[in-house]
């Protein structure tokens, strides 16, 4: 299932951020798909910020540590997949073991390497001709359908376009 709708600036990625937030739930996967500077560690960010019950920690990009650990009362692991190159580097990493103890995951560069990872939900970023983000949402389970419904309740889909189940 698919939902397509657009963040203008800050202020509308951090809504977006809050809603995705609003039904996180334990062993949840999501993957971050997009550019360099698309906006996945930024959504992030906002995600967590709705999560935190200590606002002075801030999210920072995992990109050279590979996996960021946050407490929230799930814990909240923030995965950066840009610089492994194999399925083996990604092996390496623990993954299984964030899952098994009920944490959420989110993982940008999902796509860099064919690793399988099962994701309950994909949220995909491009950049627009006119610096706006368009963000699509594709839901693998009930758990990610649900996270996409309260998006598509909150946001405006884009062109008119609803969730459909492609
Ligand atoms: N609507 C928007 N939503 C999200 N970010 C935006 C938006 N408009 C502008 N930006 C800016 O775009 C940049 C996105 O950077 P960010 O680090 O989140 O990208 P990224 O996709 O994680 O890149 P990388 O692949 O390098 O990790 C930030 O500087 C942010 O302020
Ligand atoms: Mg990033």
């Amino acid at each position: 299932m698919e939902y397509l709708t657009t963040s203008k600036n800050l202020i509308e990625t951090e809504k977006i951020g809050k809603l995705i937030a609003s039904n996180i739930k334990p062993n949840f996967v999501i993957g971050l798909i997009g550019d360099l500077g698309a906006g996945k560690t930024t959504l992030v960010k906002n995600i967590y910020k709705s999560l935190s019950t200590d606002k002075t920690i801030n999210v920072t990009s995992p990109t050279f540590t590979i996996v960021n650990k946050y407490p929230a009362d799930m814990p909240f692991y923030h995965i950066d997949l840009y610089r492994l190159h194999s399925l083996y580097d990604f092996q390496t990493i623990g993954f299984e073991d964030y899952i098994d103890h009920n944490g959420v995951c989110f993982i940008e560069w999902v796509d860099n390497i064919d690793a399988n990872i099962k994701r309950d939900l994909d949220i995909s970023l491009t950049i627009t001709e006119n610096h706006e983000r368009l963000i699509k949402f594709i839901a693998y389970t009930k758990k990610g359908r649900e996270i996409l419904f309260i998006v598509a309740q909150g946001t405006a889909p884009l062109k008119g376009r609803c969730p459909t189940a492609d």
